[in-house]
C-alpha cells in the first residue's frame, strides 16, 4: 500500500519542477491530488497525465482564488489531508536596481501567497481534525546571497512562518515543515546561471525535482510523524559551508 493511500494533497506550483515531481511521487504513494497554479495549459495537460487529478488555475495572491481551490477540492474529494505549499518565483537583481514594484511582487507571492494557503489549509485541517503542510522555503531561507534580497527575505519568513504555525497548531494534530532546496534543476534557474551554481555547490551538480520530492513525501507521510515547525535543508552541502 502506498504512502499517501486514501489521502488528497492540493500541490501548488504544481504545473512545473519540484510541484510537478512530488505530484508524480505522490500519485505513485497513492493520493489524490489537487494541483494548482497560474499556468493553466501546462498544469491542465500535466493533471490529465495523472490517475486522479484535478487541475484548477489559481493566484496563490488572491485571497478568493485560494478560497475558491479548497471549496472545490473539498467538494471533489471531501477532504484534504495534505498541501504542498510550493508555488513561488524568483529573479535576481541588484538591490540598487530593484524596483518598489519587483519587491512586493516577490513577497506578495512568496511569503503572502503562502500565507493564504497555509492558512486556508489550518481552516480546512480544523475541520478534518487534522493535516499536514509542507511550505517550500529554500536554503536562502538560512543563509544570504548577493542579488537576491527580495527572494531571500521573503524565504526567511517562509523558514520562520514554518516554526510559528508548527507550533500554534502542534497540539491540534495539525504538522507543519519547510523544505529548503539548494540549487534544483527546474525552470525557475536560467540556463545560463547552471554551471556557476554547479560550481558552487560542494557536490558539483543541481539537484533534481526527484530528489526534492522524495524528501517532501516524508515531510508529507507519517514518516515525519513527530516533526512540526522544522526545515529540512536539502542543498548539496551549499549551507554546510
Ligand atoms: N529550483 C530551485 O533551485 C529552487 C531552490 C530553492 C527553492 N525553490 C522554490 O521551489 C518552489 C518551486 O519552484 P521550482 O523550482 O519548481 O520552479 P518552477 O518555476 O518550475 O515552478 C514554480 C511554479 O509556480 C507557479 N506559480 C508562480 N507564481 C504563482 C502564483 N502566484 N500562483 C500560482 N502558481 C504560481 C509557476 O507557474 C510554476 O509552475 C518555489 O517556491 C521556489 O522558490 C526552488
Amino acid at each position: 500500500m502506498g504512502k499517501l493511500q486514501g489521502k488528497t494533497a492540493v500541490i501548488t506550483g504544481g504545473a512545473s519542477g519540484i510541484g510537478a515531481a512530488t505530484a508524480q511521487l505522490f500519485a505513485k504513494e497513492g493520493a489524490k491530488l489537487v494541483l494548482v497554479d497560474l499556468n493553466e495549459e501546462k498544469g491542465q495537460a500535466f493533471a490529465s497525465e495523472l490517475p486522479d487529478a484535478l487541475f484548477i488555475k489559481a493566484d496563490i495572491t488572491d485571497e478568493a482564488q485560494v478560497q475558491n481551490v479548497y471549496a472545490q477540492a473539498t467538494e471533489k474529494y471531501g477532504q484534504i489531508d495534505i498541501v504542498f505549499n510550493n508555488a513561488g518565483i524568483g529573479k535576481v537583481t541588484p538591490t540598487h536596481e530593484l524596483s518598489y514594484d519587483e519587491w512586493r511582487k516577490t513577497v506578495n507571492v512568496d511569503l503572502d501567497g503562502v500565507f493564504l494557503v497555509a492558512r486556508e489549509a489550518i481552516r480546512a485541517f480544523q475541520k478534518n481534525g487534522g493535516g499536514v503542510i509542507v511550505n517550500t522555503a529554500s536554503m536562502y531561507g538560512w543563509v544570504g546571497s548577493p542579488g537576491s534580497a527580495a527572494y531571500n527575505a521573503a524565504k526567511g519568513g517562509v523558514v520562520n512562518l514554518t516554526r510559528s504555525l508548527g507550533l500554534e497548531y502542534a497540539d491540534q494534530n495539525i504538522r507543519v515543515n519547510a523544505l529548503c532546496p539548494g540549487f534544483i534543476d527546474t525552470p525557475i534557474i536560467p540556463e545560463e546561471s547552471k554551471d556557476i551554481l554547479k560550481e558552487m555547490t560542494p557536490m558539483k551538480r543541481l539537484g533534481q525535482s526527484e530528489e526534492m520530492a522524495k524528501a517532501v513525501l516524508f515531510l508529507a507521510s507519517d514518516d515525519s510523524s513527530f516533526m512540526t515547525g522544522s526545515s529540512l535543508v536539502v542543498d548539496g552541502g551549499y549551507t554546510a559551508q
